[in-house]
């Protein structure tokens, strides 16, 4: 066979394949000339699954000439020379848009600079009439129809319009994010689905899009800025769907990202849940390369430890801070609550979660709701709002006494507690391990008979394998026999009969997911201490004495965070007395 270069409109529906995935990337695509063109008002009207897209904006618009080079290929105001990709201030750079989207549909674009006369470009797959003047608004306005009819294939993999909608909600969902100095409207079907108005702060913009109570957040770390929206460990969604990151503003997807942001919910999460986050990130421009992915929605970092680091710092702090955890009693304020959303009221009572006392569930602290309301309220989002109040100190709280051999009732001048005995030991437990573990310095106690665990031969092989991280852990451990394991030492904080379980678990992870070395071990601590502390603390069903408990408390004081136990169920609940004298009709 002979090599023939391709004809262009080959060229151009193979980049349009790359570029136009699908309906959504030609929504972004759109919007991201908007942006760049200096918009802050853009209005997106989208039918038939996205083929059906216009978008218009009120930026600086284009001259004629440049209106008829805009759907060039390879034809850009943006950059000049290679150099320019790594100081990029704009979205495109590529000059291939407008051609990739003019090669496989209708285009037709209406354009005015300011103080200048308005022109309309009319293409068909590729072909273009001659601009003509037409009158117009300030700006541009870019109208698609009957895209991909000339690409079968495409069509054939569209999925249902609603599917596509989705996806093009989504997209407009991610600009509102990265931008609320940029007022959005959308419409689908000739009716209104959103309406995002510019100029209002992050946190209220981020809660009109997602419906989800925030709080805010921000860090350093060498070149990396970052701004964090996180919702309460006790607002959780079954789906990793509501982690939304953005990297120069751009909305990216990113593994370590992701896992930056589960890393700072570690052991405050059950299994298979997920929490609502918003993350930008900011650096240098020559820390992160942009131009890795056909539709731009990866990136690649010069330092991704940094960057995690970075990610997983701000939101811990914020975590650290927030009003969920137990510092005590709120004001009642008796405002009403932000209308939007779902919140419960305490004069009704109205919250399921308040009629179940129930261990399994999440209990929201109401008063704590309300309060980070009010004060969000009130305009400050600021997470250091915590810290002003008095420290509540859990070692103030008076015993009551112990019920149903499982809650330590205790009592305050304001709320009336119930805590889980087991949950907040083990919480404890958990802490003081991992303190000694970053301090280096694990306490252990020698056995003085060697605890003998049987495990597979497979099994064996990969914890001998880690004898020397399993060390660093406080766990010494010698082989056997070939099925056997023995085990001369283990932390201090742990009782024997945890160690099992710990290894067995250690030895069916590093299995699994194959144990890159200490690293994997690392990230398999929390998972381990969490299972020893468990195995190790007093049990639901033990009686306590009123010392025993008091000295439990104390303990909880002794780290921040003390308000789950590893396991993200939560340690206590709370119920201030004024709600409960209302229940009793002896105020209102
Ligand atoms: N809404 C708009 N307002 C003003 N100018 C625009 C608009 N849309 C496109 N242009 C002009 O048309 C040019 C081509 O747009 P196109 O999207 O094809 O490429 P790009 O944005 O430069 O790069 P990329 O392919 O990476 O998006 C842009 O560089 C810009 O000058
Ligand atoms: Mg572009």
């Amino acid at each position: 066979m002979e090599i023939e270069v391709l004809a262009p409109d080959v060229i151009d529906q193979i980049a349009a394949g790359e570029v136009l995935e699908r309906p959504a990337n030609l929504v972004k695509e759109l919007i991201e000339n908007s942006l760049d063109a200096g918009a802050d008002e853009i209005e997106v009207e989208f039918d038939q699954g996205g083929r059906a897209v216009t978008v218009s904006d009120n930026g600086r618009g284009m001259t004629p000439e440049n209106l008829q080079r805009a759907p060039l290929r390879h034809a850009t105001s943006k950059i000049r020379l290679s150099q320019d990709l790594f100081r990029l201030s704009t979205f495109g750079f590529r000059g291939e848009a407008l051609s990739s989207v003019a090669g496989v549909s209708e285009l037709s674009i209406v354009s005015r600079p300011q103080g200048a006369e308005g022109y309309r470009l009319d293409g068909n797959f590729g072909q273009f009439a001659e601009p003509a003047a037409v009158s117009a608004k300030p700006g541009t306005e870019v109208r698609v129809r009957d895209l991909f009819a000339n690409v079968p294939a495409r069509l054939a993999f569209m999925k249902s319009e609603s599917v596509e909608h989705t996806q093009i909600k989504n997209v407009l969902k991610a600009f509102a994010l990265a931008r609320e100095d940029v007022s959005i409207r959308a419409r689908s079907k000739g009716e209104l689905l959103f309406h995002w108005p510019k100029g209002v702060s992050f946190t209220e913009r981020a809660t009109q899009v997602l419906q989800t109570r925030f709080y805010q957040g921000q860090g350093e770390l060498g070149s990396v800025r970052v701004e964090a929206l996180v919702s309460s460990p006790q607002d959780t969604q079954a789906v990793n769907r509501n982690m939304w990151f953005f990297v120069q503003g751009r909305w990216v997807q990113d593994r370590s990202l992701n896992a930056a942001v589960l890393e700072a919910y570690r052991n405050l999460l059950m299994h298979g849940e997920f929490p609502s986050v918003v993350i930008r990130v900011r650096l240098a421009p020559e820390d992160v390369d942009v131009n890795v992915h056909p539709t731009k929605a990866q990136v690649k970092f010069r330092e991704p430890q940094t960057v995690f680091r970075a990610v997983s710092r701000t939101i811990r702090s914020i975590l650290e801070k927030a009003p969920w955890l137990g510092e005590g009693v709120a004001p009642d304020s008796g405002e009403t609550l932000l209308n939007s959303e779902p919140v419960p009221t305490t004069e009704k009572f109205a919250a399921p979660e308040f009629d179940q006392l129930q261990y399994s569930h999440k209990v929201f602290p109401i008063a704590q709701v309300r309060e980070s309301l009010a004060s969000y309220k009130a305009g400050s989002t600021d997470t250091t709002a915590a810290d002003t109040k008095p420290r509540f100190r859990w070692a103030d709280l008076q015993v009551v006494g112990q019920v149903h051999l499982t809650y330590i009732v205790a009592q305050s001048a304001e709320s009336l507690y119930l805590i889980d005995q087991h949950a907040s030991h083990e919480r404890v437990v958990f802490e003081r391990l991992m303190a000694s573990f970053r301090a280096g310095q694990m306490d252990i106690q020698n056995l003085l008979l060697p605890l003998v665990i049987d495990l597979p031969e497979a099994d064996i092989q990969t914890l001998m394998r880690e004898k020397n991280a399993l060390e660093k852990i406080g766990l010494i451990v010698d082989r056997m026999g070939p099925q056997s394991l023995a085990v001369q030492a283990i932390p201090s904080l742990i009782s024997e009969n945890s160690v099992a379980e710990a290894l067995k678990k250690a030895a069916y992870e590093l299995g699994e997911h194959g144990g890159d070395g200490p690293a994997a071990l690392e990230r398999l601590i929390g998972d381990l201490f969490a299972t020893m502390a468990c195995h190790s603390v007093v049990r639901a069903g033990q009686p306590l004495s009123v010392e025993q408990m008091h000295q439990l408390l104390k303990q909880m004081d002794e780290f921040p965070l003390s308000s789950f136990c590893p396991h993200g169920r939560p340690v206590f609940t709370q119920k201030r007395f004024q709600e409960i004298e209302r229940e009793f009709g002896r105020i209102n």
